[in-house]
């Protein structure tokens, strides 16, 4: 946790964002893995960790706009709780951890929403994402479980979308301390990445050395020697000479920072030709569009810029062809790049995609695009210093797109399908940075990892140990 005056100062900064009402923050609650009292480990809601600090199940904060006060709902712990979990600190105590000196216990909250309702106070709160939160909060508000999310205040997401996306010094620091921890799980995947290892004995791995950190990972480890597929959580393959591992995983710190992390390694730790030049165009894409981040512009051109440079390599290795801004404008390059160059990132590794990714990547200005792949940037808006973001080119070979795309007869002025055909078997490569939009440019965040093709098999050939990331917790 930070010291109190962080989270009292960013409640004081809301307060001035909306004009009236209650803003109302739940603390997640325990989810039930496969019964009631086994529980998932307990993931705090980033918003009202944001706000409240406080990394405990079942409280509710509420800031009233009107009167400035800032109120934690929540129940001392009984006997039969010590017994279990040992002697817990009171909500009083845990309030005061963040400021706050009004406590209620929970049961007050309910006669409390519906005074101010009847009063016609506003509730702001954000849209829930668990559904035992929608009917929590359905029957405190009185809404139909349904219908809460479609009743989210939306002067409360602009608010805290606005300030929550531009990051303090502070949390870039946990930031980085996350890509740090990211540094060495991947370097460790680089490493075991040898013929006859099974996936799943690397993603445990990796996994491993988050928990061992003190965080879970961010999101559920990406790790696939078939990396054509974006997002494959299932880790059966086992390894050979000739595929390309896909790894994309990070951490979180104890107060909730993420990292984003994609590299992508020759199993046996040396590029064949062949993946050698795919692996430079997606390297080039990466360095290049990074290249191009500073305030003011457009993510969405960035995603162009790398969008062009992946259709120009693939040009020169004959596997597209025609006019480069033209194929990219028909969407060609969606073939072999079908999702978006970055998202925000920060407390949720998708920064606060739960309150409207049309929210937090655009705006007025900068609408979503339709087309088939670029539909899918999440973030396409004009950058500001303090975003923390992704930039994650890749190219896939997805023999499912290829045989639509040819049998739709789609782009066939700009992509040579025979040639295509001849690299179905080649996977996917995507390679992932987290950076910071800075004042006059960028930062790409924490210890650099290895990309180059020289850095990975580098890489890729030392032995592995186990090390612990000094001065993380
Ligand atoms: N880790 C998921 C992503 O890169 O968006
Ligand atoms: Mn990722
Ligand atoms: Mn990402």
């Amino acid at each position: 946790m930070f010291q109190k005056e962080v989270y009292a100062e960013r409640r004081l900064k809301l307060k001035k964002e909306i004009q009236g009402g209650i803003a109302l923050f739940m603390a997640n609650q325990e989810a039930a893995f496969n019964y009631p009292a086994n529980t998932y480990a307990y993931r705090q809601d980033s918003h009202f960790s944001y706000f409240f600090g406080l990394n405990h199940p079942g409280f509710a904060g509420v800031i009233d706009l009107d009167n400035g006060k800032e109120i934690l709902f929540g129940d001392d712990v009984e006997i039969d709780d010590i017994i279990w979990m040992g002697p817990q600190p009171s909500v009083t105590d845990q309030a005061a951890q963040v400021g706050i000196n009004e406590v209620y216990a929970f049961g007050k909250l309910e006669d409390y929403l519906k005074k101010a309702i009847a009063a016609g106070r506003t509730v702001h709160f954000l849209p829930p994402y668990r559904g035992a939160m929608m009917i929590t909060l359905g029957h405190l508000l009185g809404i139909a479980a349904h219908e809460v999310k479609a009743k989210a205040s939306i002067p409360l997401i602009k608010a805290v979308i606005k300030l929550k996306e531009i990051k303090s010094e502070l949390e870039v620091a946990e930031i980085e301390k996350a890509i740090d921890i990211a540094w060495l799980m991947h370097t460790t995947a680089m490493k075991m990445a040898k013929p006859g290892i099974i996936e799943q004995e690397i993603a445990g791995t990796i996994e491993g050395i988050a928990l061992a950190h003190g965080g879970p990972v961010s999101f559920p480890v990406i790790l696939s020697v078939d990396g054509q597929t974006l997002h494959n959580h299932s880790h059966h393959n086992v390894l050979k000479e000739g595929r390309m591992m896909v790894v994309d995983a990070g951490t979180e710190t104890q107060t909730l920072y993420a990292s984003d992390i994609t590299r992508t390694v020759p199993v046996g730790g040396k590029f064949s030709t062949r993946q050698k030049d795919i692996y430079e165009i997606v390297l080039k894409a990466n360095i290049d569009s990074i290249a191009a981040i500073r305030p003011g512009v457009e993510y969405r051109d960035v995603h162009l810029i790398a969008s062009k440079i992946i259709t120009e390599g693939l040009k020169t290795l004959g596997l597209m062809k025609g006019n480069t801004d033209d194929a990219v404008a028909a969407g060609a390059h969606t073939l072999f790049l079908p999702h978006g160059l970055g998202h925000m990132m920060g407390m949720d590794v998708h920064d606060m995609e739960g309150l409207g990714e049309n929210y937090v990547g655009y705006d007025e200005e900068t609408k979503r695009a339709s087309q088939f792949g670029t539909a899918y940037l999440r973030l396409g808006k004009k950058l500001k210093p303090g975003f923390v973001l992704t930039d994650e080119p890749g190219i896939y070979f997805i023999p499912a797109l290829i045989d639509k795309f040819r049998n739709e007869g789609l782009f066939k002025d700009f992509v040579n399908y025979d040639k295509v055909e001849t690299y179905k078997d080649f996977g996917g490569i995507r390679i992932e940075d987290d950076i910071l939009v800075t004042e006059n440019g960028r930062r790409i965040l924490g210890r650099p990892i290895p990309k180059t093709i020289a850095d990975v098999e580098a890489t890729c050939a030392e032995p592995r140990e186990w090390l612990k990331i000094p001065g993380v917790f």
